[in-house]
């Protein structure tokens, strides 16, 4: 008898959970990341690096560039909200917002796992609602890539891209986060070859991202030989899921065990070199701590083609729609003002102004 997959979620236990254990679960979720202190030790290593000042750009600011095409959609700016909810009605509602805000800036988006949904179709419209209400963005459907040892296969997985009308497909890497529960899913032992079967035969393109631990040059080769299309290196610097685990640890062995592993995990700058030297022929998204445009096109000048945040829009959307967009339109604007003054005109030539700060 095939295991039942789990959701990204910790708690979840091997047999589908109840409506209410998966609402007070993504409300622990959410609660959790917006009123604990869930920051990893560990720095994004972002800080080691500095862009040339130009003190004549030969630039006019109001020419510089930010838009760009990824997998045949169009953005206004190489801003990500990287995957984070769906389910209740909470969670519906802070979908709805970040989706507003996306297509009215012109930004990707993510949604967060769907395993819940296609278990539990009544939960389907706090997903659904971020097409409807972002008809035109870049937009990633979601599922724990070992789930696919849990039962789920192809299926599931074309299911979660139609119910959002999604133009690819996320699969999550948690290893750590399902080793430090009471619980978790932790065979991942084969899970190569079965995203080699997704990437091989869904219709659209499979991304592979980690949940905030990053991507070492291993894991890379591995993913860039599954014939993955993109990966989303989520380094360490940012959200730490073993500290949100601990916050919800159902004893003391488990919080311990949890608290271990708060500076874990290989920072973003690195991931994402990481993957380049691997994979040079990857795209890349970066996320994992990322606190601002400055942030971003630091990771777009180490080679990523998109910068994505979790945590950050989560906080902005828990207020409303008209502060997410506050906050995209002013990341935006700290990536134009740094390709300004460092006398970069488009994306690309970023890449020629930043120095690693000796020490
Ligand atoms: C409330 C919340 C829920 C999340 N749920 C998911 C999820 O379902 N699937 C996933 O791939 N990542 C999920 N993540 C991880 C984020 O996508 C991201 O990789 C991680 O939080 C690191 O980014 P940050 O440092 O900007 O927060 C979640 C993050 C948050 C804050």
């Amino acid at each position: 008898m095939p295991k039942v997959a789990r959701d990204f979620d910790p708690s979840e236990k091997s047999t589908p959970p109840t409506q209410s254990r998966i609402d007070q679960r993504k409300a622990d979720h959410i609660k959790i990341n917006l009123e604990q202190d869930v920051r990893s030790a560990s720095t994004t290593g972002l800080e080691h690096y500095r862009f040339v000042h130009e003190a004549l750009p030969e630039l006019d600011l109001e020419r510089i560039d930010t838009t760009l095409s990824l997998f045949g959609v169009r953005l206004a700016a190489p801003i990500l909200i990287s995957s984070m909810t769906g389910g209740t009605e909470e969670a519906g509602e802070i979908n709805q917002r970040l989706a507003e805000a996306a297509q009215e800036v012109g930004v990707a988006m993510g949604v967060g796992s769907q395993r819940a949904a296609l278990e539990h179709p009544e939960q389907i419209p706090t997903f659904a609602i971020v097409r409807k209400a972002a008809p035109d963005i870049l937009l990633f459907a979601n599922l724990g890539a070992v789930q696919l040892n849990y039962g789920y296969g192809l299926d599931h997985c074309r299911r979660a891209v139609d119910m959002i009308q999604a133009d690819a497909l996320i699969l999550h890497l948690n290893p750590l986060q399902e080793a430090v529960q009471a619980g978790g899913d932790t065979d991942f032992a084969g899970l190569a070859n079965k995203i080699e079967g997704i990437c091989k035969k869904l219709k659209v393109p499979v991304i592979v991202k980690e949940v905030g631990w990053g991507i070492s040059e291993r894991t890379a080769k591995l993913l860039a030989e599954c014939g993955v299309a993109a990966i989303d290196v989520a380094g360490a610097g940012g959200t730490s899921w073993s500290q949100v685990e601990m916050h919800r640890a159902p004893d003391e062995f488990t919080r311990k065990l949890a608290a271990t592993f708060v500076g874990w995990g290989i920072p973003t700058a690195d991931s994402i070199l990481n993957v380049k030297r691997a994979a040079p022929g990857m795209t890349v998204f970066a996320s994992g701590g990322l606190k601002d445009g400055l942030d971003i096109a630091k990771c777009l000048a180490l080679g990523a083609s998109l910068g994505g945040m979790a945590g950050q829009f989560l906080k902005a959307a828990a207020v409303s729609t008209e502060k997410v967009v506050e906050m995209m339109k002013l990341t935006k604007r700290q990536i134009e003002v740094t390709m300004f003054a460092c006398g970069a005109r488009g994306i690309g030539e970023l890449k020629d102004r930043l120095a690693k700060i000796e020490r």
